[in-house]
């Protein structure tokens, strides 16, 4: 009896969804060892812990699979990029990490949507609600760094983006959540 709930199509993409999650965790650690060898052990801490976030988006996907009765391929994780040349440039790496992981998360959801997988379309609805937190997040560490004068940030200025993010919340507010109370 076929106990397989997923797809044969579906059960690929979410494959490959799950191995993305785990190359961006790598990509996360890579920048954050680099950090950590430029003295900026707050955002190294910031991206340390990041790393570990999208590992557990990983795992979710993996569950998800398993769960459905379908096959996990856990495959190769593709090397991260190359370092950074500066903080500014890692930023801006991280913004567009983002936007690409959206685009792949949205096709899933198309994907599903298609195929009228109304379990999958909505497991897929914590990662587009995800996503956007993602892109808050990391349009924010742009708009520190156009604050600081990107390329041209000083000495002093960097000593408090990396002390401030250090303490940074890995969690953002979703608009979904805002109140009055809480902007
Ligand atoms: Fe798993 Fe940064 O998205």
């Amino acid at each position: 009896m076929k106990t397989n709930r997923l797809s044969k199509t579906l059960a690929a993409a979410l494959n490959v969804q799950m191995t993305k999650e785990a190359h961006a965790s790598q990509l996360y650690l890579s920048y954050a060892a680099w950090a950590e060898q430029q003295g900026l052990n707050g955002i190294a801490d910031f991206l340390f812990r990041h790393a570990s976030e999208e590992r557990n988006h990983m795992m979710k996907i993996l569950e998800y699979i398993s769960k459905r009765g379908a096959e996990v391929l856990v495959t190769a994780i593709p090397a991260p990029p190359e370092n950074p040349a500066s903080i500014n440039r890692c930023f801006e790496q991280i913004f567009t990490h983002e936007e690409g992981n959206t685009t792949a998360i949205y096709k899933l959801v198309k994907m599903s949507f298609d195929e009228a997988d109304w379990a999958t379309w909505n497991f897929m609805q914590w990662f587009v609600k995800e996503q956007v937190e993602e892109e808050t997040l990391a349009m924010n560490l742009l708009n520190k760094m156009k604050i600081a004068d990107g390329e041209k940030i000083s000495g002093e200025a960097l000593y408090v983006l990396d002390r401030d993010l250090k303490n940074t919340p890995d969690e953002i507010i979703a608009a979904q959540d805002v109140t009055t109370e809480h902007p």
